[in-house]
C-alpha cells in the first residue's frame, strides 16, 4: 500500500473498455470525498502475473478481476479466501498490509443484495430454486443460495455433465436436472434465476415456458444487457415480480470498495441512473 492519501485501485480485464466498475467506483470515491482513482486496466492474459504482481509496487490498494481472467488470478494472489475457493474463482484483489495480495468473489453477495433490495422479506428458503446454467456466474449464485439456507437447488444445463459435476461436488441441496424439464421444473418453484448467457444483447432469448411458474415466483436474470431480458420481459407481463442483473453488478461492488477504503458505500438511485445512462 503507499503512503499518500491518493487511493488506487482499478479492474483487471482483456477486452475492459466495456467495464462499468470505473463509473460505480470512481462515484463512491466521489461520495466519500476520498481523492483517488479506479481506472480500467487493459491486461492481456499473458500479462496477468506481471501486472499482479505490480499492484503493490505501484501503491494499488487492490482491483476487481474481470472476463477472461477469474479463474486464471486465483493462481497469482497469495491467499484466496474460503468463499472463492468454494466458487472457483475471484472478482476482487486486495493488497494486505504486507504487500501480499488475497482474492475474494463478490458475485454470490451481489446477487443476494440485488433480491433483498428489490424484495426486503425475500427469503432463500421460500421453496424451491430453479438456477439455469452452470457457469461461472452459476457457482457463485448457487452457492450463495446455499449458504443463505435454500433447501432445494434445481439445477439445470444445456450441457448435463456440467450440472451433475457441479450438484455433486456442492452436495445437497443442489440437485441437477436434465434441461429438457426445465419447463416442468418450475412448478411450485419460488425463485428461478438465469444464469446463462441467453437473452444478453446479441443472443436468443432463453427457451422457456413459464406456464408452470407459480405467479408469486421471483424471477431474477444475471444479465444487465439488456435491462429487460425477453426472461423478465414474460415474467412482468404474466404478473411475476423480475430482478434485472444490474443490481448484482452494483452489490457486488460495495465490499470491494469497503475493503481497499475502508468504507461500506451504498448503491443509490444516483448511481444507478448512472449506470443505466451507459447501457
Ligand atoms: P458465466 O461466467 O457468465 O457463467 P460461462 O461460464 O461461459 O459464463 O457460462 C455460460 C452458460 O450459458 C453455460 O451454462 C452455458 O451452457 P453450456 O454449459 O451448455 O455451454 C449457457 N449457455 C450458453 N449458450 C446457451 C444456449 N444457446 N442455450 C442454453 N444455455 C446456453
Amino acid at each position: 500500500m503507499n503512503s499518500s492519501n491518493y487511493r488506487l485501485a482499478g479492474v483487471m480485464g482483456w477486452p475492459i473498455a466495456h467495464s462499468r466498475s470505473p463509473i460505480i467506483q470512481n462515484h463512491w470515491l466521489d461520495v466519500h470525498g476520498l481523492s483517488g482513482a479506479y481506472l480500467p486496466l487493459a491486461v492481456a492474459p499473458t500479462r496477468l502475473e506481471a501486472a499482479l504482481s505490480g499492484l503493490a509496487a505501484l501503491g494499488f490498494h487492490g482491483c476487481n478481476i474481470t472476463i477472461p481472467h477469474k479463474v486464471e488470478a486465483m493462481r497469482w494472489v497469495h491467499d484466496v479466501d474460503a468463499n472463492a475457493r468454494r466458487v472457483g474463482a475471484i472478482n476482487t484483489v486486495v493488497v494486505q498490509p504486507d504487500g501480499s495480495l488475497k482474492g475474494y468473489n463478490h458475485d454470490g453477495f451481489g446477487y443476494i443484495q440485488s433480491l433483498l433490495e428489490a424484495q426486503p422479506d425475500w427469503r432463500a428458503d421460500a421453496g424451491p430454486v430453479v438456477v439455469l446454467g452452470a457457469g461461472g456466474a452459476s457457482r457463485a449464485v448457487v452457492l450463495a443460495l446455499a449458504d443463505r439456507g435454500a433447501k432445494e437447488i434445481r439445477l439445470l444445463n444445456r450441457s448435463p455433465d456440467k450440472a451433475l459435476a457441479l450438484a455433486h461436488e456442492f452436495g445437497a441441496p443442489v440437485h441437477a436436472l436434465p434441461w429438457d424439464q426445465r419447463h416442468a421444473a418450475l412448478a411450485d418453484a419460488a425463485l428461478l434465476v438465469n444464469t446463462t448467457s441467453q437473452g444478453m444483447h446479441g443472443t436468443e432469448p432463453l427457451d422457456l415456458d413459464l406456464q408452470q411458474l407459480p405467479l408469486r415466483a421471483l424471477v431474477s436474470d444475471a444479465i444487465y444487457v439488456p435491462l429487460e431480458t425477453p426472461l423478465l420481459a414474460a415474467a412482468r407481463q404474466r404478473g411475476n415480480p423480475a430482478v434485472n442483473g444490474l443490481g448484482m453488478l452494483l452489490h457486488q461492488a460495495r465490499p470491494a470498495f469497503q475493503s481497499w477504503f475502508g468504507v461500506m458505500p451504498e448503491v443509490s438511485a444516483e448511481l444507478r441512473a448512472l449506470v443505466e445512462a451507459t447501457l
